[in-house]
């Protein structure tokens, strides 16, 4: 061995001894990731279920808020599980340095959850952000296919980790914990620290929290969307002109829809004949992704009234099919329960006034509870199934 590998002293765990390394410090910040991540898992996985339904499961349409309340509260966990995170990789970090390496299968077994749990956290939590920022350039993959694959096999780690260290975590919260009060030492405490981690995440909460909570859009400076900015006033992510959507395109005196597929009466209506029908206003949501979202007022014809009018069988759904040559979000599906909803509309205004194009003209979708991505805009045909 040379001279200096023979100084090079490597740190063991027992040279760290501050109480913001201590067991305690960790479970507390492990329960909240835990309660973080179980709630963007599962709000997760909503979302997912409505861009990609499982046959034998029919998605209410009511309550009408409820994908802007899962959606938001997604990305506002998620939000708020940087500083977390962060936290407790840096309060567990001297484990690093525990000796062997790896001490029997069941302890290789742990540590490769360690590395599904870590890798996947911070890959969520890394794309997840750049997703909302509209910063697409770092994924040279599908968003949405490696998200989802990466909350599964994190959550797996983390069910293997909560496993592993029940016994320890109830330990280190209990009375009987030997680092309860921590030693008395000159740094920064556990409780400062804890307020501290706690604070950030609060401060960033609050930071983007306005693009879907109305009364904190002044102070929500990082929030990607206002809800009152916009044409007509609210926001909108894909333009006309992204979707290939110009003025001559949306032409209202050459605009016809079509209702077919499975119906006795195949209908095409132009828009003096829509605007002509019964019409109903509905206030409702436009819920983003990725987790902004508006609530406005919304008059047009119920798909119920078009798919009675055209002879649809009771309880078909259908799809609802925009003017868009291309594109991932070009038609989206409405299940028995949508379809049949009273309020889900075939749009023609938008608080009273005709639609801005880049909100749909002349025709968009809404409906409840859906994510905004399958509110179609620039609808010319229904498809009934
Ligand atoms: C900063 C943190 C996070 C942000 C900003 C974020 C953001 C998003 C966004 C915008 C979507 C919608 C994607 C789309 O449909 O186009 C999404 C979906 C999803 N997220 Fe997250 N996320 C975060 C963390 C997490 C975490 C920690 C988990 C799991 C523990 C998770 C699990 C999921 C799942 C399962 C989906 C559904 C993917 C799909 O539709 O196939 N996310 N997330």
């Amino acid at each position: 061995m040379g001279e200096g590998a023979r100084r090079l002293r490597l740190p063991t765990t027992g040279s760290f001894t501050s109480p913001l390394h201590a067991p305690r410090t960790a479970a507390v910040l492990g329960l909240a990731l835990g309660l973080t991540f179980t709630v963007c898992f599962l709000t997760g996985l909503l979302s997912h279920l409505h861009q990609h339904p499982i046959g034998w499961l029919t998605l209410p349409s009511r309550p009408a808020g409820l994908y802007r309340l899962s959606q938001g509260a997604h990305v506002i966990t998620g939000v708020a599980s940087i500083p977390l995170l962060l936290a407790k990789l840096w309060t567990v970090y001297p484990h690093l340095w525990a000796r062997p390496v790896l001490a029997s299968p069941a302890h290789a077994l742990e540590r490769l959850s360690l590395a599904a749990l870590v890798g996947g956290s911070l890959f969520l939590l890394f794309t997840g952000t750049i997703n909302i920022a509209y910063w697409y350039e770092p994924m040279r993959f599908s968003f949405t296919a490696g998200h989802y694959w990466a909350a599964w096999i994190t959550m797996g780690g983390l069910l293997v980790h909560v496993g592993a260290k029940v016994t320890t975590t109830r330990l280190a919260l209990s009375k009987r914990s030997p680092d309860r009060h921590g030693p008395a030492g000159d740094g920064l405490s556990r409780r400062g620290f804890l307020t501290a981690v706690g604070l950030t995440s609060g401060v960033l909460v609050v930071a983007i929290a306005g693009q879907t909570v109305g009364a904190l859009r002044r102070i929500s400076v990082l929030a990607p969307r206002r809800p009152d900015a916009g044409p007509q006033g609210y926001p909108v992510n894909r333009t006309a002109a992204q979707a290939g959507i110009d003025a001559g395109g949306a032409d209202e005196r050459r605009f016809l829809l079509s209702v077919e597929g499975d119906v006795r009466r195949p209908l095409t209506l132009d828009l003096a004949q829509l605007r002509a029908m019964p019409q109903r206003e509905v206030t409702l949501p436009i819920s983003c992704v990725e987790g902004w979202s508006f609530s406005a007022r919304w008059t047009g014809v119920p798909v119920t009234a078009l798919l009675a009018l055209a002879g649809a069988a009771d309880g078909s759904g259908a799809t609802v099919e925009s003017m868009e040559a291309e594109g991932a979000y070009r038609t989206s599906p409405l299940n028995r329960l949508q379809a049949r909803d009273p309020d889900t509309l075939l749009a023609l205004q938008l608080d009273g006034q005709p639609l801005a194009l880049d909100h749909g003209f002349p025709l968009r979708l809404i409906a409840p509870n859906r994510p905004g991505v399958q509110q179609t805009k620039w609808v010319r045909r229904i498809v009934v199934a």
